[in-house]
């Protein structure tokens, strides 16, 4: 019996150290372990047969045998795995300097995108921080605060998309980046140096105008700040950010939140032709404004100004159609 037990386990050894997959050693242990004819089962159920001398022997034989063909299986577990993952190194190796099958085409950024960095970069330079606010707006940030009154004809002539959410009444999509005026003076204290590039909102939608757009708003606060800081600053911006020969022009016009307020051209060459454009609006800040955010209109005063960014890239590449930034055809905006 003894001998037995000896010529099972060097069997079972045997075949372990040749098993070269798990299914394999699954099989080993189910011969030798298996619930209903597992070889080591079979002896020590055989046991309570046996003369009462031999059983002492033949048990603690029997279950050294089970131990070490168990620990046998559990190693060889283990190694298999290992060379498992050592051949993934090989098999599944990758040379990443080899030269791509597809060429991978490269993104860029969107016109706009590229435009409005371009002014965070220059108007950084100037001095000016950007700011950033919310698309969806109350009327005071949107109007009210910027010496819109409640029936100002304004809020009519800017084509405004109302919220119709009873839990947003009194929002609207903002219809002009000059809210950030009033966010940032209420949240800062003067002097102020800011930008705030941003999308915008309005009913309406033609060759030159798109319901979603993008403004960019500057605004600047200090002590006797004049219309000729706003020219120098705009003017040095604008010769940077699209043709260094610029030139600027302004005219009076009419915006609340600013007195005496500008409408601004640029003197710009359009297809070989000297041609003033109109870019903007500007002014210096309205004292209502001021005082709406707790500023002292008599220690603090400043220019601030608006321009639409489609508009600036049209003019900066000749751009015909306002509507073709938005329809992502890359043979239009491979050309930027
Ligand atoms: N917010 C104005 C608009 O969208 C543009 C504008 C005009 C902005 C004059 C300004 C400004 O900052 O001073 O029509």
């Amino acid at each position: 019996m003894l001998e037995k037990i000896e010529n099972l386990k060097n069997d079972a050894l045997a075949k372990i150290k040749i098993a070269s997959s798990e299914e394999e050693l699954k099989n080993i242990e189910l011969e030798y372990f298996g619930r209903k004819a597992g070889k080591i089962g079979e002896i020590l159920k055989a046991i309570p047969t046996l003369e009462p001398k031999e059983r002492g022997a033949v048990g603690k034989n029997a279950n050294i045998a089970k131990k070490d063909v168990e620990a046998g299986i559990a190693a060889r577990y283990f190694e298999i795995e290992e060379e498992k993952y050592a051949s993934l190194a090989t098999s599944e190796k990758i040379d990443v300097t080899e030269p791509a099958i597809n060429k991978i085409e490269k993104g860029k950024r969107h016109p706009l995108s590229k435009f409005m960095l371009e002014c965070e970069e220059v108007f950084g330079k100037l001095g000016f921080e950007v700011a950033e606010g919310y698309e969806i707006e109350d009327d005071f940030h949107n109007f009210e605060a910027l010496n819109f009154t409640p029936d100002h004809p304004a809020r009519e002539m800017q084509d405004t998309f109302f919220i119709e959410n009873e839990e947003l009444k009194g929002y609207v999509l903002r219809t002009q980046t000059s809210d950030m005026q009033i966010r940032f003076m209420e949240e800062n204290k003067p002097p102020y140096r800011i930008i705030a590039p941003g999308k915008v909102y309005r009913k309406d939608s033609d060759a030159t105008h798109s319901p979603m757009f993008h403004q960019i708003e500057c605004l600047m606060i200090d002590k006797n700040v004049s219309l000729a800081n706003l020219r120098f600053i705009l003017l040095s911006a604008l010769r940077e950010l699209i043709d260094p020969n610029v030139d600027l022009r302004f005219r009076l016009s009419y915006f609340p939140f600013v007195e005496p307020g500008l409408e601004v051209d640029a003197l710009l060459k359009v297809d070989g032709k000297e041609t003033w454009l109109e870019i903007g609006g500007a002014g210096m800040v309205h004292e209502n404004v001021l005082k709406n955010v707790n500023i002292d209109p008599k220690k603090w005063n400043g220019f601030a100004f608006g321009f639409g960014i489609e508009r600036m890239v049209m003019i900066k590449y000749g751009v015909k159609d306002l509507r073709s930034f938005f329809e992502n055809d890359l043979r239009f905006l491979k050309q930027f």
